[in-house]
């Protein structure tokens, strides 16, 4: 199925492949690495398979970038990795990917016989990645539900990290249904894009739920180096030291 029809990113549309891991100037792909470094010190060391969301205040500010190369970054050390698209409404990982979003999480989540080994990705063995499939009419129920409480326990015991890519925060209920769910959210925040009105409404909520956020990860920062997309900051909140 879409395995056949994955490409390396250099592939992906023409509109997002330069913020991709393999068209990505070193330095920005060092920052993602940076990025791994402070989420495992941030993260608890004996957590079996943390399962990481990625969320931001608005729309177009980076989410499912960050989730796609962060993801990509941990397979790299060698983890068993799985990336899922949970943005539900406006799914984008399997565009900016390349790959068919037919089948994908609501498959897992409907028990519709959807196997994780049908989703490994063509480019790395250890790296997965999980589409929307097709779009559910409640979203924001289906991820708070028993169902993907189940699902997620069960993806667990197969891979080391889980990242899931989500819905902007102050637009719908997503992400805050999903997080008792999850270990921890990070908050990306595009500069020059991200209104701090909206930044400080997203982070009172995510505090209000009681939400661990692991970090913010700056996109999109303006560096004056020569490369054009070294522009990744990562700003932790760690509990095991003082992050950056
Ligand atoms: N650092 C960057 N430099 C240049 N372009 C970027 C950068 N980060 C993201 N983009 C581009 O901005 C657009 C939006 O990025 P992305 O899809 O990752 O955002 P998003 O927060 O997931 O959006 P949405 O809220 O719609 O899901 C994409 O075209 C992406 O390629
Ligand atoms: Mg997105």
């Amino acid at each position: 199925m879409w395995k056949k029809k994955t490409k390396q990113f250099m592939s992906a549309g023409s509109e997002t492949k330069q913020t991709l891991h393999e068209n990505l100037a070193f330095t920005a792909v060092e920052q993602y690495k940076l990025i791994r470094a402070n989420l495992d010190f941030t993260l608890p060391a004996d957590e079996k398979c943390p399962v990481i969301g990625i969320t931001s205040a608005m729309r177009g500010e980076g989410k499912s970038t960050t989730a796609v190369n962060l993801s990509y970054v941990f397979a790299e050390k060698g983890s068993r990795v799985l990336l899922i698209d949970g943005d539900l409404r406006r799914p984008s990982i399997a565009k900016k990917l390349d790959i068919d979003n037919t089948h994908g999480l609501t498959d897992l989540l409907r028990g519709k016989g959807a196997r994780i080994e049908d989703f490994q990705s063509k480019r790395r063995d250890n790296w997965y990645v999980l589409p929307s499939g097709a779009i559910p009419p409640n979203p924001s129920e289906l991820l708070g539900s028993d169902r993907m409480a189940n699902v997620l326990r069960q993806l667990r015991e197969m891979f080391d990290y889980i990242i899931i890519d989500l819905p902007p925060l102050n637009l719908v209920s997503d992400a805050i249904s999903v997080s008792p769910l999850i270990s921890g959210m990070i908050v990306v925040i595009r500069e020059d894009h991200t209104e701090k009105k909206e930044l400080e409404k997203c982070l009172r909520q995510l505090q209000m739920a009681n939400v661990r956020v692991l970090g913010c990860v700056m996109n999109g920062v303006k560096t004056g180096s020569a490369s054009k997309y070294a522009r990744y900051k990562y700003y932790g909140n760690s509990s095991r030291g003082t992050g950056k």
